[in-house]
């Protein structure tokens, strides 16, 4: 064992089961060869996402009990208030019930048509909510950052020569915020250094460009710097975590992430006069300033699931067991995509199926044949979710990769359930030339990836 056991024991139990083969074929037909379709019941082990799907812990419970659902003033409101202080240093927090709400009073209230924000990758819902205010969201992860085989231990880092360019070209009136993910979600996962932010923050400023963090996995991509970061190895989580909020001048947060909790975000600035702009639309969309959406109880849940996230042993044991989970099935020869993440590990559906052509959609492919072949949840991040249609010449535009995200959900599985994952897995590769290619034959306008449904096909 690479790491330590799990520094908890369990003291509720939830059952799962595994339906037999034919229900799991069943299944499968009914919801058009779409995992997003299937009854949660139906799933075994459930790697859809690790966002909102934590286990909470007895803290947590007994925290849920002395929820204060006050309309205003909520006494959870302040602990809330004063622990997100507490970590990130940023003075005015604005409580969202997830995270993109949050990205939506930013982006809302700061992007006009025309203007641009970049970042290392965005997220679906920060591209979404950039663009539906007729802004363009850019993409300047490193070079390493878009090779899944490059082992570089930050690639989820910025390429800061390409940031310097990108804000002298466009200007500080068309460039109304920057961005970072820690750790980069839609780049594998992976990590971005304390250096990499710090040297975001210095150019941003130069160009007097606002700098904010997508922070949703804050706490693993402060325990990776910790690990991996010269000179970083003796400072302390909660000290490196506040270094990074030190070089920013705000927050996005999705609570559902590290912040341990079943729901619940928050934006977290610096600029009194921003906070203000935010909190009038808070009213309009969400709720009064002190609930923004959530009940008092939840708030205490994300308060408590905050302070937890930043312990050195639960993030060793997390981190550990993903990683591990990489390292068995890299072992075993699966294709996967390198290095392991903090909260997930991808497979390489291209190379695991090299007979399943891109318009036969691989990776969609080969998350129905996890489901078939052992119960297993997890996503299709390739051709069905970014495949788009040229504009002038209607055919079909891939993504440079197909990959199925086997995401983690927090304190949920044990090491057992998932060293049945991985023998599924190894199953699975072995007699790979048995899983069939699908033909899409509904899909919707916006996001198909969450509704599209499908046929085998046989060529
Ligand atoms: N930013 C990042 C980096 C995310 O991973 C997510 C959600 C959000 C923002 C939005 O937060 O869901 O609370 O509104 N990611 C989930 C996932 C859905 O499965 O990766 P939200």
């Amino acid at each position: 064992m690479k790491h330590g056991p799990e520094p908890w024991r369990v003291k509720v139990v939830e059952p799962i089961h595994l339906p037999d083969r034919d229900l799991r074929r069943r299944r499968l037909e009914e919801a058009g060869f779409n995992v997003f379709a299937i009854p949660a019941s139906d799933v075994y082990i459930d790697l859809l996402t690790d966002s909102g799907t934590s286990a909470m812990s007895d803290n947590q419970w007994a925290g849920l009990m002395l929820g204060d659902e006050s309309y205003a003033g909520a006494r959870n409101f302040y602990n809330f208030q004063r622990t997100i202080q507490e970590i990130t240093g940023l003075p005015f927090i604005i409580p969202t019930h997830q995270g993109r709400v949050a990205e939506n009073l930013l982006f809302s209230t700061l992007v006009r048509p025309g203007m641009k924000v970049p970042s290392n990758n965005h997220f679906d819902t920060t591209r979404a909510n950039i663009e539906v205010h007729g802004g363009e969201a850019a993409d300047l992860v490193i070079a390493e950052g878009r090779d899944p085989a490059s082992e570089h231990p930050f690639k989820g880092n910025i390429d800061l020569e390409r940031l310097d360019r990108f804000l002298a070209e466009n200007g500080r009136e068309n460039v109304p915020i920057a961005m970072l993910t820690v750790t980069n979600n839609s780049g594998g996962g992976q990590p971005v250094s304390l250096e990499n932010i710090r040297g975001a923050s210095e150019i941003c400023h130069r160009h007097g460009v606002p700098f904010f963090l997508d922070a949703c996995r804050f706490a693993e991509n402060a325990w990776f710097i910790k690990q991996r970061e010269p000179g970083q190895g003796h400072r302390s989580v909660r000290e490196i975590a506040a270094d990074m909020f030190a070089c920013a001048d705000g927050c996005t947060m999705s609570a559902k992430k590290d912040g341990l909790a079943n729901i619940g975000g928050f934006v977290a600035m610096r600029d009194k006069g921003l906070f203000e702009q935010l909190k009038n639309m808070l009213v309009v969309i969400e709720g009064f300033p002190t609930y923004g959406g959530l009940a008092g109880r939840d708030l205490e849940a994300v308060a408590r699931g905050l302070v937890e996230a930043l312990d050195e042993r639960y993030l060793e044991f997390r981190v550990g067991q993903v990683q591990a989970l990489w390292e068995r099935l890299d072992g075993a020869g699966i294709p996967l995509l390198r290095p392991a993440g903090g909260h997930a590990v991808y497979l390489d559906a291209l190379r695991f199926l090299p007979h399943i052509p891109q318009e036969r959609y691989p990776a969609q492919a080969l998350t129905v044949a996890l489901y078939l072949e052992g119960g297993i949840r997890g996503v299709e991040i390739g051709g069905v979710m970014f495949g788009t249609t040229d504009p002038e010449t209607g055919q079909p535009r891939w993504p440079d990769l197909e990959l199925v995200r086997l995401a983690i959900p927090r304190r949920v599985y044990t090491n057992t359930h998932l060293e049945y994952v991985a023998e599924v897995i190894e199953r699975l590769h072995q007699n790979r030339e048995g899983v069939r290619g699908l033909r899409m034959v509904y899909e919707a306008p916006v996001l198909r990836h969450f509704t599209a449904r499908f046929e085998p096909a046989d060529d």
